[in-house]
């Protein structure tokens, strides 16, 4: 069975630990920001090339304000505090998501991490933050027509690869799992070009509770799993 290469997680589940510990919300936030510094480093050490976290939805503007701006701060502490270690751990780090309504001084801390980080290689880190997969399809949509419409494009030319190269996730192998912690079983909007044959795997425990040994039991649940592409199995092609 082939190795899990590139690996996406729906990091939820935070309001509820939180709820269950009597806290308030932004406690399971800040939980949560722990859980992604041992996951990246699991990540690292398991191997993984590609690791694509959900940090914070084009839909998550509908929280509470004070949520949504506890949200905003954790990440751009993150994006900023965490930069220089990550960078000695050799992560590469990229957000991927909507940019056009980003304040200024947060994109230049992006970019100044994606830069910094460009020529690493032990892990890949995709932040997906003021990400949608809806809007992500409509913004490459939208870009492709205007190129024909510019005459720069042939619409005869618009493939299945084309489009890939045109995603946030540019340049990534295909995603092999993703994992959804905190026992809800939908997509909420993630990655859904990208996971037409991803293996989904869907866990209870909440993300502030996730590390290694979670991680490490995904990629073995991963690794049981046969693919099959829409062809046949190992067992049907023998006997084929
Ligand atoms: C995930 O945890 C974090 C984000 C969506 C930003 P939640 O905040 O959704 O936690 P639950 O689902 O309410 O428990
Ligand atoms: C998905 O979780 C988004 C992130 C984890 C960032 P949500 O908690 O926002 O998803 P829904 O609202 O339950 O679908
Ligand atoms: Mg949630």
């Amino acid at each position: 069975m082939a190795a899990a290469r590139h690996v996406a997680i729906i990091m939820d589940g935070n309001g509820r630990w939180a709820a269950a510990r009597g806290l308030p919300r932004s406690a399971g936030h800040r939980a949560g920001v722990e859980a992604l510094r041992r996951t990246v480093r699991a990540a690292g050490d398991l191997g993984i090339e590609v690791l694509t976290v959900y940090a914070f939805s084009s839909e998550n503007w509908s929280r509470p304000k004070a949520e949504v701006s506890d949200l905003l701060g954790l990440f751009r502490l993150f994006v900023d505090r965490d930069l220089k270690k990550l960078h000695e751990n050799g992560v590469r780090v990229r957000m991927i998501g909507n940019r056009d309504t980003l304040s200024d001084d947060l994109l230049d801390l992006i970019r100044k991490a994606e830069m910094l980080t460009v020529d690493n290689r032990r892990l890949h880190l995709n932040i997906a933050f003021n990400y949608g997969s809806r809007d992500e399809i409509a913004r490459v949509m939208r870009d492709l027509a205007l190129e024909a419409a510019a005459g720069n494009l042939d619409a005869s030319e618009i493939s299945e690869d084309l489009i890939s190269s045109r995603l946030d996730t540019a340049g990534d192998p295909p995603l092999d799992l993703l994992i959804r912690t905190g026992g809800d079983t939908r997509l909420s909007n993630f990655l859904m070009w990208q996971l037409s044959y991803a293996e989904l795997l869907f866990v209870e425990t909440h993300w502030p509770d996730f590390g290694l040994d979670d991680l490490a039991s995904a990629i073995s649940e991963f690794s049981g799993r046969e693919r099959r592409y829409g062809g046949l199995g190992a067992a049907e092609t023998a006997t084929a």
